[in-house]
């Protein structure tokens, strides 16, 4: 990134480009491996993949999530595929070697035909790989010296803590297999400057108070409620259909005279309700003002460089991106809620990807699909050699392609922290930032 408000477009197509991220960024990263609920008993396992990495995430009987590289000492042959829950341990299809729930190796078939040398004690058990439990979900990291989950998702870790993102679980889960660039597909879900051009049922008149034109209590809380609702049907969920029916109950309310105490009534009184619907329901919920109040009631807790959450309310929306080449992305898409403390979920199975156009995708996440094709193809262009980016409302882009250039240049990891800690700052209302201040 030579000018920060520009960015080059062969960084979204460049094989050698590529190369970069994934010699230096991806080994180097904090991944979200699985949702704890995919594993929620002693021995349940799930592999997860990434470029052409494989990684056994798998709890013991401590309950504890351990992670290793899925590979055989023997002979190289992953060990597991997919998902399920084992017995004690992995037995290698190949020949048989069998590893227990911490990775040690626990049987080698025909022990006396091996020389001394090839089986040290330790060298052939399951190589391990950091993992670490936080937000709900089991995170992997490849590097031995990168500091711990938390620092390195600051200050997100904080404000999805306070929200109680922990107490969510999944209502669905989609993929979406995108012909464009792992970044590109991201940055199509961290601005706002898109959303009235993009998504026009979100364009409703009278959400806004005008200065100086005339209040009307009535129509906005019609307009507010009709938005929520534009929301919760365009995602199927964030805006949960719980917490609009929660508004309903609201839409008579009585509210104070002039726009602002209006507004501010209403969406404190929002706040309670939806906070005692899910007490009352058994769920577990932060107070929602009592967040708002301590300043933590961010819309968005980012993850660099593949995860982030959407909270709205009660609920939320969560994405991963993988890159399955320079120029394609498995994307997935959560919708999680909160349930009953205790109440027996399914366990969420991985989604079949749908192609972007598929007509099973809710309006919102479709209409946002339909830019992306025709964005990686315009890239490629030859009159086109950059974008160029809003300083104030696409200030993130920016802020995460030079946090990007930071790995690709294989920084330490002391002098990458103070651009993390910028580039996991809500990314909707993040400027261009300097990231070494
Ligand atoms: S490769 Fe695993 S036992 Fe031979
Ligand atoms: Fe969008």
């Amino acid at each position: 990134m030579e000018v920060p408000d520009r960015v080059r477009k062969q960084r979204y197509y460049d094989p050698d480009f590529y190369a970069l991220e994934v010699e230096l960024l991806w080994p180097r990263v904090w991944q979200m491996a699985c949702r704890l609920e995919e594993i929620p008993r002693p021995h349940d396992f799930v592999e997860y993949e990434f470029l052409d990495q494989s990684v056994i995430v798998v709890r013991g009987d401590d309950m504890g999530v351990r992670a290793f590289q899925n590979v055989c000492r023997h002979r190289g042959v992953r060990v597991v595929a997919g998902r399920g829950t084992c017995d004690d341990g992995f037995t290698c299809p190949f020949h048989g070697w069998c590893y227990g729930l911490d990775g040690r190796n626990t049987a080698v078939t025909r022990r006396s035909t091996f020389a001394e040398h090839n089986l040290a004690p330790g060298d052939i058990d399951l190589t391990p790989v950091r993992c670490e439990v936080w937000g709900g979900c089991a995170w992997i990291n490849l590097a031995d010296d990168a500091p711990p989950l938390r620092q390195c998702i600051e200050p997100a870790a904080t404000v999805l803590d306070a929200w109680k993102v922990e107490s969510l679980r999944t209502e669905w889960w989609y993929a979406a297999r995108l012909p464009v660039n792992w970044k590109l597909a991201e940055e199509a879900f961290v601005e706002q400057y898109h959303v009235l051009e993009t998504h026009p049922q979100l364009r409703i008149p009278g959400r806004y108070a005008r200065p100086g034109a005339e209040f009307d209590a009535r129509s906005w809380v019609d307009a507010e409620i009709h938005y929520l609702r534009m929301m919760s049907e365009g995602m199927g969920g964030m805006v949960h259909a719980n917490d609009v029916k929660v508004a309903e109950g609201l839409r008579d309310l009585d509210l104070p005279a002039g726009a602002e105490p209006a507004m501010a009534t209403w969406h404190r009184t929002f706040n309670d309700a939806v906070t005692a619907w899910h007490r009352d329901a058994g769920g577990d919920i932060p107070d929602l003002n009592e967040l708002e109040a301590s300043g933590l009631n961010e819309p968005m807790g980012y993850c660099f460089p593949h995860y982030f959450v959407l909270p709205m309310y009660s609920s939320a929306s969560s994405y991963r991106f993988r890159p399955l080449g320079p120029e394609e992305t498995l994307m997935e898409i959560w919708s999680l809620t909160r349930f009953p403390e205790g109440e027996e979920r399914p366990r969420p199975t991985p989604p079949e990807p749908w192609e972007c156009d598929d007509p099973r995708w809710p309006p919102i996440p479709a209409q946002d699909f339909s830019n992306l094709p025709r964005q990686q193809r315009g890239l490629h262009a030859r009159g086109f050699e950059y974008m160029r980016l809003s300083e104030q409302m696409e200030g993130h882009i920016s802020n995460f392609h030079r946090t990007l250039d930071r790995f690709l240049t294989g920084l330490p990891y002391d002098q990458l922290m103070p651009a993390l800690r910028h580039v996991n700052v809500n990314p909707l209302e993040m400027p261009i930032v300097d990231l070494d201040q």
